[in-house]
C-alpha cells in the first residue's frame, strides 16, 4: 500500500512520463510494426537516411517535381511553396509542432507525393527515416 502510494505520487508529480504514447507515436510505431515485416532485420529509422531521401533527386517521378525540395524548400526549418504558389509550413517538428499527428493526413501526403517525387508509393522503411529526420529538426 504504501509503494502504491509513493508510484501513484510520483507518476502525479511526473505527467510528462505518463505520456509516452500519443498520434504521432502512433504513426511511427505503425510504421516500425510495417518495416519489420519487410525486413526482419531492420533495426530502427534513420535521421540520416531521412535526410538523405529529403534532399535526393529522382528522375523516376514528374518531371516538375524531382524532390522533397521541390516543394518543402531546401531546408525543413522553411516554409515551402505548392507548385500553384500556397505557402506550405516548415516540415521540422520545431518549427510546426503539430505535425506528423494525423495518420490519415501522414499517409494521404505520403501517397501523393512519393508518387510525384519518385513515381511510385516510398516504403515503410523510407517513411519513417523520413518522419525520424523531420521529427529531429
Ligand atoms: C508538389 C509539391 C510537393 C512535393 C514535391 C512534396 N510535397 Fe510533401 N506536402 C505537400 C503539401 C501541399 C502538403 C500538405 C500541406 C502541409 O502539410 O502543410 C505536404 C505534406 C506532406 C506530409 C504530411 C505532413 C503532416 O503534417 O502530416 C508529408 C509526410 C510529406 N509531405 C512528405 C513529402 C515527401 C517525403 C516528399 C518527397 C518524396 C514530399 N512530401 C514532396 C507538397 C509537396
Amino acid at each position: 500500500m504504501r509503494n502504491l502510494l509513493i508510484i501513484i505520487s510520483i507518476l502525479a508529480f511526473f505527467p510528462a512520463m505518463t505520456a509516452t504514447a500519443g498520434p504521432r507515436e502512433d504513426v511511427i510505431a505503425q510504421l516500425e510494426t510495417l518495416a519489420k515485416a519487410d525486413d526482419a532485420s531492420f533495426s530502427g529509422f534513420d535521421v540520416k537516411r531521412g535526410e538523405t531521401l529529403f534532399f535526393a533527386k529522382f528522375t523516376t517521378g514528374k518531371p516538375e517535381t524531382p524532390s522533397c525540395t521541390s516543394c518543402h524548400s531546401t531546408s525543413p526549418k522553411n516554409a515551402g511553396e505548392t507548385r500553384a504558389g500556397k505557402a506550405i509550413d516548415p516540415m521540422a517538428l520545431s518549427k510546426t509542432s503539430d505535425r506528423y499527428t494525423d495518420a490519415k493526413k501522414v499517409a494521404k501526403w505520403f501517397r501523393r507525393n512519393c508518387n510525384s517525387v519518385l513515381g511510385r508509393e516510398c516504403t515503410p522503411l523510407e517513411k519513417g527515416d523520413f518522419l525520424a529526420f523531420m521529427i529531429s529538426q
